[in-house]
């Protein structure tokens, strides 16, 4: 029996379930709040409302704990590859040996793209914001694939079109990347581990192969590990959203590449490196740039601090800032961008806005730097948020179908006009 809550209005009281969760997390039970009182909650933004119950991805804000699965991001990012990341995010346990090689095998056989998707590539003007693309031609799968416009949480009719779109969304990425440049389609080399494929394929030439540094092919398979999912962020939760009318897998992806494209979740990455060009070309200060970021009369915020839930520092980011530095002496690169970043972060750290605001850096602001330092152009750093975060977008896709959850239909308490007399045209 859960303890119950009580809710108390106009003399009337109503006796809530409360739902406690494996970490101890409380919520209030108010499935049949509308049905017993016609009242609804009112939580724009959702700050306060838990949309599901999931097993995927358990976050502490407060004391910056981020675990998939059970399994801390720290022990993943040193030890983990994406692919097992992937598996572990989709399936609930850590692949067996063989069952690892499986699923790698499954997703290097779906590397390619159908033939006659070359000629919406070519139909995008070259200045084509590649989030735009992504999101497009996830959708336009589904054209090439109409036997797989299914629910289905397992077997092949699963399996089939998680491997197609974990896979194929580096192609996407890499041919947009590529049409824009005026650069042929680079086909991918089965020889290549996830990561290095990708760089494959965004960057070797006709007649001269990039073949990636370890460090480099590690430090981008480690971005995608830090990215793999964040449970009910905006775009998982529009994922989820589309998902819950049942369009297909490739539809609830695709949605979700437009919400992370926003400057205010995964578009900061981009801002970051936009922000901290800015500083070091325009002769700004870092200094002048915070006192921008805490006037509120001023459109300028520190992009990439911040976060809805981490009100301690984001473990992601606390990661990054410790690689970028390893990658940038691996590579040889000396970025004047990271000391203005180690700087602006200094200051935020010690001024009262942000301690009190409990703002840190999050994911985004060290994840630009070293995307950078390897050679990946900065309109495309939120695409690569997008190809790290498919595995938990499908696995929240999954989890949501495997609990036969209604269709997401928010309410809304109606502020407009009442019923008003209407006038015809030429009465008015
Ligand atoms: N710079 C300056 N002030 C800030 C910032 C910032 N980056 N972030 C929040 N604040 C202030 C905000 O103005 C507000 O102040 P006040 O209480 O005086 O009105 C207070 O802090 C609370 O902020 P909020 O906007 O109510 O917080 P939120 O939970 O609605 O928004 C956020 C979270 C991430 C959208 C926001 O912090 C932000 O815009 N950050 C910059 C963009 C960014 O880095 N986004 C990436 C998020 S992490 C990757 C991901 O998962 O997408």
């Amino acid at each position: 029996m859960s303890e119950k809550a009580i809710l108390e209005y106009k003399g009337t009281k109503l006796e809530l379930d409360t739902i406690v969760g494996s970490e101890n997390e409380i919520g209030i039970d108010i499935t049949s709040l509308r049905a017993k009182t016609g009242m609804i909650t009112l939580d724009p933004g959702y700050g306060n409302t838990g949309s599901c119950t999931s097993d995927i991805t358990f976050i502490n804000g407060e004391k910056g704990i981020l675990r998939h699965r059970g399994y801390a991001i720290e022990d993943l990012a040193a030890e983990s590859s994406f692919m097992e990341t992937a598996f572990l995010v989709l399936y609930g346990h850590l692949p067996s040996e063989s069952e690892l090689t499986a699923f790698e095998a499954e997703i290097k056989s779906e590397a390619t793209l159908h033939y006659g998707m070359k000629g919406h590539f070519e139909g995008f003007p070259d200045n084509a914001p590649p989030m735009a693309v992504l999101s497009a031609m996830l959708n336009a799968l589904a054209c090439y694939n109409t036997e797989l416009l299914t629910t289905a949480t397992e077997g092949p009719a699963f399996t089939i079109p998680t491997a197609k779109i974990i896979s194929k969304v580096r192609a996407i990425a890499a041919w947009a990347y590529r049409t824009s440049n005026g650069k042929p389609f680079m086909p991918p080399r089965p020889d290549l581990s996830y990561s290095g494929n990708f760089l494959h394929m965004m960057f070797s030439e006709t007649f001269s192969l990039y073949e990636p540094l370890p460090e480099v092919e590690r430090a981008l398979d480690l971005f995608f590990i830090l990215h793999a999912d964040h449970e009910q962020n905006c775009s998982t939760s529009t994922v989820r959203m589309v998902g819950s009318s049942h369009a297909s897998l490739f539809s609830a992806v695709s949605a979700g590449v437009g919400a992370l494209w926003g400057p205010l979740h995964g578009g900061a990455n981009c801002e970051v490196i936009k922000m901290l060009t800015h500083i070091h070309e325009d002769g700004i200060s870092p200094r002048e740039f915070v006192e921008k970021a805490k006037d509120k009369n001023s459109p300028e915020k520190l992009m990439g601090f911040g976060h809805r839930v981490y009100k301690s520092f984001d473990p992601r980011a606390k990661i990054l800032k410790g690689q970028v530095d390893n990658v940038l002496k691996a590579l040889n690169v000396q970025d004047p961008l990271l000391d203005i970043a180690y700087e602006l972060e200094e200051m935020a750290r010690s001024e009262d806005y942000f301690i009190e605001r409990n703002l840190y850096p999050n994911v985004d602001f060290y994840s630009g730097i070293l995307l950078r330092a390897i050679g990946i152009p900065v309109d495309m750093f939120t695409v690569l948020f997008a190809i790290g975060r498919m595995p938990g977008w499908i696995a929240n896709w999954r989890e949501m179908h495997e609990q036969s959850l209604r269709i997401s239909r928010p309410r809304q308490i109606y502020t407009g006009e009442t019923l008003r007399e209407y006038t015809p045209m030429g009465q008015r």
